[in-house]
């Protein structure tokens, strides 16, 4: 992957998926851009319930699919789990004293995941709960990372996870440190990835923890909802320099 010149590291419900209509004159303006872009999902869910979404959707294959809120990446055509992020996410990680002391907060209600390897919980509008489990986390010395989001999902993960590490990570190993990404989110779990600096979109339909969050100079705000967003956001960012011949020119300019 390293000489893709694009990447596009987006978020999937509420964000790439949720407007068929949108995404459809998205994906068809990538095509006929010749854009040579890489796609990197980045999303909540675990790996059987992303892979549904995509062929449900219909969506383009990922060059690169991170799931679980950043806990796992899994890389290449066959989608094989990046083993030195696996290991790294297993350091420092005690979900059953997780486990134990959520049992205290019977406002938590456990989600029925596949691992351990996060532990999320869905809780309903109950900022104070989270606040009060936060705290006993802390209280306990548990090492952790606590993302809530769309005032309903209060994920628990390994401290050094997360949709903004991982993002990291794919891209220093995986790309050329000069390619344009565009990252794009609507909720809380995307906070990390869309604060990296990079040029971000929040599309139109974000919750309100998005809205509220804090601004960098490359964070673009789009009108438009869903996959909308992210085009208007593109063609904000590269359209005057992502026609494919400026592309190829520049890359020559680059080799001079
Ligand atoms: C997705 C996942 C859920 C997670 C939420 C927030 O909805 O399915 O497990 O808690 O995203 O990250
Ligand atoms: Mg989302």
């Amino acid at each position: 992957m390293k000489e893709k010149a694009f990447v596009l590291a987006t978020d999937l419900d509420g964000t790439l998926v949720g407007d068929n209509t949108a995404l459809h004159t998205l994906l068809s303006y990538y095509e006929e851009s010749s854009l040579d872009i890489a796609i990197i999902y980045i999303t909540g869910r675990h790996l059987a319930s992303s892979l549904s979404l995509i062929t449900e959707e219909n969506l383009p294959q990922p060059d690169i699919l991170i799931t679980d809120v950043g806990t796992a990446i899994y890389t290449s055509l066959s989608l094989t789990e990046e083993a030195l992020w696996t290991e790294k996410m297993q350091s420092d990680w005690y979900p059953q004293k997780i486990i134990r002391i959520a049992e205290n907060f019977p406002l938590l209600k456990r989600q029925v995941l596949p691992t351990d390897n996060r532990i999320s919980y869905t809780v309903l509008q109950n900022e104070e709960v989270v606040r009060e489990f936060k705290q006993a986390l802390c209280e306990e010395n548990i090492p952790h990372k606590l993302i809530f989001s769309s005032n309903r999902d209060v994920d628990i993960l390994p401290p050094n996870s997360g949709k903004g590490e991982a993002l990291l990570y794919v891209l220093q190993n995986y790309f050329h440190k000069e390619v344009q990404v565009l990252v794009a989110g609507d909720s809380g779990n995307d906070v990390e990835m869309l604060s990296l600096g990079y040029p971000s979109v929040i599309v139109g339909n974000a919750q309100q923890e998005l809205i509220d969050m804090t601004s960098h100079p490359l964070l673009y705000r789009a009108s438009k909802h869903f996959a909308g967003g992210i085009h208007e956001a593109w063609l904000h960012f590269f359209n005057k320099n992502s026609t494919s011949a400026n592309v190829a020119c520049n890359k020559e300019t680059a080799r001079l």
